[in-house]
């Protein structure tokens, strides 16, 4: 028994840089027609210099897989300017917004100030009006600076609507969504320019898995995971096939050391074992038929990229999860056993 998917598209992975994105890409690349690539590198890729540099370095990277193509991001920060947007017109199909210091390298982020007040900081302003100028997507972390961890997402909301108001052809995506709320909000708003990502690590957590028994940091990040009627809300969009939620895998590695320590960083590295858990779950939730829908068609269709002609093949036939890749990074489930194997 098998299944044929067409080429997944990967609308929000973390790929690194250097020794690490050397070593990642192997799993995105051989399963994806398409990936958007993270800006929070360290420094950040905030102009136009900066994308094209870590472009070269991401498509050296990718050579082995000439079916992946690359999209380039950049980072918003207080300091980024309409000319700076404009000037990465054509190199970058979208602009990432991380409220300061809710993530990984999200120190140089847009504010709590800004998010209340964004009408009284005319450069944030003009900067997202030559986005939506420019055609560029604005993608969202949805979290609100110094809300209670379980109430952030629900808090941005109002710095959503202030947007989608503000800015009418400006298309944004809220990213990795995780509460049930989310899903609901996406509904009653009812605009197709306005779309949300979805991990598979969120479609399989709860908070149990993260802190419910002994602490568990390979499951830790951000937005946190949340209640079991928050997995089944986004379980039900997910598999729904309605075109504004998509695959966002957020596949974040961080070596050992940083997630087994005192302060550990948040980040499911989740690519090795990407199409294979996503095929389980769609298969438990009788919704193998709205698989392609969700991982391949979805989300190209909203970013205006073709749809792939190329498929790879999962088997049923089970495998188990290796507790570590590249000697230091830990995958999600390891050691686990998954019933499908993509080889
Ligand atoms: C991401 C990372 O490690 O870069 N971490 C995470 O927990 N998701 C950043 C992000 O997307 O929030
Ligand atoms: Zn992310």
């Amino acid at each position: 028994m098998h299944v044929d998917l067409p080429l997944m598209s990967d609308m929000h992975v973390h790929l690194r840089q250097g020794v690490m994105l050397r070593n990642v890409a192997q799993w995105t690349g051989s399963c994806c027609s398409h990936c958007l690539v993270m800006p929070n590198t360290v420094p950040s890729v905030a102009t136009a210099a900066d994308v094209a540099s870590y472009r070269t370095e991401v498509v050296e990277a990718f050579k082995h897989y000439p079916h992946c193509k690359p999209l380039m991001t950049f980072k918003l920060s207080p300091s980024t300017t309409a000319d700076k947007v404009m000037a990465m017109r054509g190199l970058t199909v979208a602009g990432k917004l991380y409220p300061e210091g809710v993530t990984t390298n999200s120190g140089d982020g847009i504010s709590r100030k800004i998010l209340e007040r964004p009408h009284d900081y005319p450069n944030f302003m003009d900067a997202l009006g030559a986005m939506e100028q420019a055609g560029m997507v604005l993608c969202l972390h949805g979290e609100m600076p110094d809300e209670f961890c379980m109430d952030r997402e629900v808090q941005f909301y109002e710095f959503v609507r202030w947007v989608l108001l503000q800015y009418p052809k400006l298309r944004v995506v809220l990213e990795h969504i995780t509460d049930y709320r989310s899903v609901r909000f996406m509904r009653v708003w009812g605009d197709e320019r306005f779309t949300a990502t979805i991990t598979a690590h969120h479609l399989r957590l709860t908070l149990d898995d993260v802190v419910g028994d002994k602490l568990n940091p390979h499951n830790f990040c951000k937005p946190v995971a949340k209640h079991p009627a928050d997995r089944t809300a986004l379980l039900e969009a997910a598999t729904s096939g309605d075109p504004r939620f998509f695959l966002g895998s957020d596949s974040a590695p961080h070596p050992i050391s940083d997630k087994e320590c005192a302060a550990g960083c948040a980040g499911v590295f989740s690519a090795p074992v990407l199409p294979e858990l996503l095929t389980t779950i769609f298969e438990e939730q009788g919704a193998l038929p709205h698989l392609e829908a969700f991982t391949s068609v979805n989300g190209n269709r909203f970013y205006g990229l073709p749809q792939p002609t190329e498929t790879i093949r999962l088997e049923r036939e089970s495998w188990q999860v290796p507790d570590l890749c590249n000697s230091n990074v830990v995958p999600f489930l390891a050691d686990q056993t998954l019933p499908w194997r993509f080889s």
